[in-house]
């Protein structure tokens, strides 16, 4: 026996109701899953509802000026999301008639990189089995599987993405692409996982071991380097200096007080 069922019966019954889980509109689920991709379900819920009140399809999306978008991502950060969200819109409306690419290899394409987008709206959306890994996925299938291998490292997410592909019903992947995610979320978290509510705790080795601390391997971060600037505030009468940072630097694009 697999995991497969299980987790989609647990799924069936635990699932959140969160806003995009209304539609399987592929716009709709590219925002949600760009919000989602460094920031928690809990901020993100209201950051997708207003933008999708802003921006209710792809060609409102690419019609708008880069400066309403960057204004629907304020307080997200990450902005570089906001930026490839907008010119995906932009390329589609412009090349494909607004219509999204419906494979895996057309998104991965629309995107220049975006993986783990790819995956996700594509199993999510389109319901292809396509394994979309996120730190939740990651964490619960080193879990089950005993996996240790540091999950930093690309061959762990090699390991893990080859795993779900393996599980991936072709009946319902948009349901198991989630539920991964909501056990991760919701039960197998990174501390004290709530093994006894889990739906696949006799099919996990961490739990055969008792190694939910342990896996998943983790080598820690280094810490955040801290760096001195000086910050000129330019004023002449009513005006005040900005510059726009340069490209690859911290907030890169962004307009700010100007800083050495
Ligand atoms: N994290 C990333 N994608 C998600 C989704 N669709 N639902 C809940 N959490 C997520």
């Amino acid at each position: 026996m697999d995991v497969t069922e299980p987790l989609l019966k647990w799924y069936d019954i635990n699932k959140r109701d969160l806003p995009w889980r209304h539609t399987r509109d592929a716009y709709a689920v590219f925002v949600s899953e760009t919000m989602l991709q460094q920031t928690r379900v809990d901020t993100v819920i209201a950051y997708y509802q207003d933008f999708m009140r802003r921006f209710p399809d792809v060609f409102s999306l690419a019609r708008a000026p880069e400066i309403d978008v960057l204004n629907a991502w304020k307080g997200l950060g990450y902005y570089s999301r906001a930026r490839n969200l907008h010119r995906a819109a932009k390329m589609v409306t412009e090349q494909f008639g607004g219509r999204f690419p419906d494979t895996l290899e057309g998104w991965l394409a629309l995107l220049g990189a975006g993986d783990y987008i790819a995956g996700a709206v594509t199993s999510i959306a389109l319901g292809k089995p396509c394994a979309a890994v996120d730190g939740n996925v990651l964490r619960v299938i080193a879990r089950i599987d005993g996996i240790l291998t540091d999950i930093s490292t690309p061959a762990a997410r090699r390991e893990v993405k080859a795993r779900v592909q393996q599980l991936l019903p072709p009946g319902r992947p948009s349901e198991f692409t989630q539920a991964l995610m909501e056990l991760g979320a919701l039960v197998c978290k990174p501390k004290s996982p709530e093994c006894q509510s889990c739906p696949v705790s006799s099919l996990c080795m961490a739990y055969a071991q008792g190694a939910m601390d342990r896996i998943p391997v983790k080598t820690p971060k280094k810490p955040p380097r801290s760096v001195d600037m000086c910050i000129a505030a330019v004023v002449s009468g009513e005006e005040l200096l900005l510059e726009r940072r340069p490209k690859g630097a911290l907030l890169a694009h962004m307009w700010g007080l100007p800083a050495v």
